[in-house]
């Protein structure tokens, strides 16, 4: 983005002194401004911490064209932060939380500079592997059960938390059509990258040499981000993985997929309004 001549960037990281060491790597690669690359503190294991990154955001930003959802955890382990395992809290919840915190601000950028911004999530090809046996829990017991550490299935979770994030831009492309709010709601996957993603829990010669042979550089993942936030209308609620909008398959389709994007909707809404109330209601 910065190299496509953006002449503001934010990268919101949990960790500010990681964040400044990439935003200096930035400038280097780029000679972009110093101006134009600011660190700002984001930790999606903490709704306070995405209440006040977006609360700073409307105050301190003239405009928003463009919000990337890019972080993401990939963990076996059943940690749980907020009312959650981790997983769900950061790749769902948090990053719903986000988007409809701050879909105010992206729609009226749109609306005062006469443009179309952007909420792009960043998927999974993997959510079409999720086998997401929580779902056949009763009515209304969604998350409590992704919460239930004695049944949690750590390998499918990554999985099911990106089928999750797929049927929350769907759901929000849904209730927010691009004709009224002038913001295009997308979810990209950038495919296999060598990012730290698959070495943060397993962390071997072994592995490192399959991801290396198999995937391809962040930087090549990086612009199916890119593409994602500032794709045009047709993205709009659709899954773009490489950069070609693609029709999601597995538990998203039919008329069973739409049954379960209700409940999770519905479900979701209850946790975003515990946590600010009224932050659903967009129209
Ligand atoms: N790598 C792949 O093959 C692949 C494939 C498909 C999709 N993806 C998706 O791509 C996205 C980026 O992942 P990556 O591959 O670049 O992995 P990564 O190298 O592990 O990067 C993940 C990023 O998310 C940040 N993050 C994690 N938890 C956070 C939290 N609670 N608050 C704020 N930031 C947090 C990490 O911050 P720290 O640096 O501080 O840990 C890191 O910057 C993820 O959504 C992932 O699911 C990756």
């Amino acid at each position: 983005m910065v190299r496509l001549g953006a002449s503001s960037v934010i990268l919101a990281c949990r960790n500010v002194e990681k964040g400044e060491a990439v935003a200096k790597d930035i400038q280097a690669t780029t000679s972009c401004s110093s101006d134009s690359l600011q660190v700002w503190h984001l930790d999606l294991s903490s709704y306070a911490s995405v209440q006040a990154f977006s609360d700073r955001v409307k105050t301190e930003l003239p405009r928003v064209d463009a919000l990337l959802a890019n972080a993401g955890i990939l963990t076996w382990k059943f940690r749980v932060t907020e009312d959650n395992e981790e997983s769900i809290t950061t790749n769902v919840i948090s990053m719903s939380l986000l988007a409809f915190l701050l879909y105010p601000k992206l729609r009226e950028t749109a609306d005062k500079y006469n443009t179309q911004t952007h909420f792009t999530v960043t998927g999974s090809e993997l959510y079409e592997y999720a086998k997401f046996k929580e779902r056949k829990a009763p009515a209304g017991q969604l998350f409590v059960t992704l919460n239930d550490e004695t049944k949690a299935n750590m390998s499918d979770r990554y999985n099911v938390s990106k089928l999750l994030a797929i049927f929350v831009v769907k759901q929000m492309a849904a209730l927010c059509p691009v004709s009224s709010g002038g913001v295009i709601v997308n979810c990209v996957a950038p495919g296999f990258c060598q990012s730290e993603l698959h070495f943060r829990e397993l962390d071997n010669r072994a592995v490192r040499f399959m991801v290396k042979l198999l995937s391809r550089r962040t930087e090549v993942g990086a612009r199916t981000l890119v593409h994602g936030a500032s794709a045009g209308a047709e993205s709009h609620g659709q899954y773009v993985p490489d950069c070609k909008i693609t029709p999601t398959a597995g538990f998203t389709k039919g008329n069973g997929g739409a049954e379960l994007q209700d409940r999770v909707w519905m479900e979701l809404k209850q946790k975003l309004e515990a946590t600010r109330p009224g932050v659903t209601s967009l129209s």
